[in-house]
């Protein structure tokens, strides 16, 4: 694993971006595994700036997202859909038709955690998958739990995330209490993992997950079994 402390959000953020860069420079065609939250918003905001210089060409790239709220179509602006359409397909020359979120609105979501996964597979898998990390240890929306689960599931989301993510909406009541997110098995097969990590809030747990016990009541910890994880972090917050 390789680990970097920068002093700046910014430096996180071009330091990521960079590592994107390189990724879908050697392979124009690549998987891209991407995140939400605000930690990568940064990365996005550099990935744009050097596509618009015509450093950067997303024209043959895919990518495959790694959650949803589950009851929220693509149009409502707290989904993971329109987060990345705002803050990044809409700015570089990606084919919308090769981005791909989760469906939120599957009626049967087992099917759609089966399609999902069958869907990664037959692209390849993840070339290099971009990571945050929750409060709680989460990744994607894999929750603290008493297993790690394999497939793209829904999950109950914690307390702990209605309550950090209310940030984005009204209130906590308006937060979907429910998500779909990737399993374990596509992160995990990835070939490459980049983590990025902001805020000294998030310090602990990410100590932890990097060099305590592998256990799923810290989801992030399972990295440490991954051939090729980088991670970047930085104290301050963004
Ligand atoms: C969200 C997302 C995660 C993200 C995490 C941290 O709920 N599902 O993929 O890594 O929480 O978000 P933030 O970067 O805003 O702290």
């Amino acid at each position: 694993m390789k680990f970097y402390e920068v002093a700046t959000y910014k430096e996180m953020s071009r330091k990521a971006a960079n590592i994107i860069s390189a990724e879908i420079i050697s392979n124009p065609k690549a998987v891209i595994g991407l995140a939400t939250g605000s930690t990568p918003i940064g990365t996005y905001n550099q990935l744009i700036e050097w596509c618009k210089k015509g450093d950067l060409d997303f024209a043959q790239v895919t990518t495959v997202n790694l959650d949803e709220y589950y009851g929220l179509s693509g149009e409502n602006e707290q989904s993971y859909r329109y987060f990345m359409n705002d803050h990044l397909f809409d700015h570089v020359n990606i084919d919308k038709n090769n981005t791909h979120v989760p469906n939120g609105l599957a009626k049967d979501p087992e099917a759609e955690g089966e399609r999902y996964d069958a869907f990664i597979k037959e692209i390849g898998g993840i070339d290099l998958q971009l990571l945050g990390i929750g409060i709680d240890g989460h990744i994607g929306f894999n929750e603290p739990d008493d297993v790690f689960v394999k497939e793209t599931h829904l999950v109950d989301l914690d307390e702990s995330t209605i309550q950090a993510n209310s940030r984005f909406f009204e209130s906590a009541d308006e937060v979907p209490k429910k998500a779909l997110t990737m399993g374990m098995m596509s992160i995990m097969q990835a070939k490459k993992i980049l983590m990025v990590v902001s805020g000294e809030n998030k310090e602990q747990i990410l100590k932890e997950a990097l060099t305590g016990p592998i256990t799923p009541k810290n989801p992030a910890s399972i990295l440490q079994v991954h051939p090729d994880v980088t991670v970047i972090f930085t104290k301050q917050a963004n």
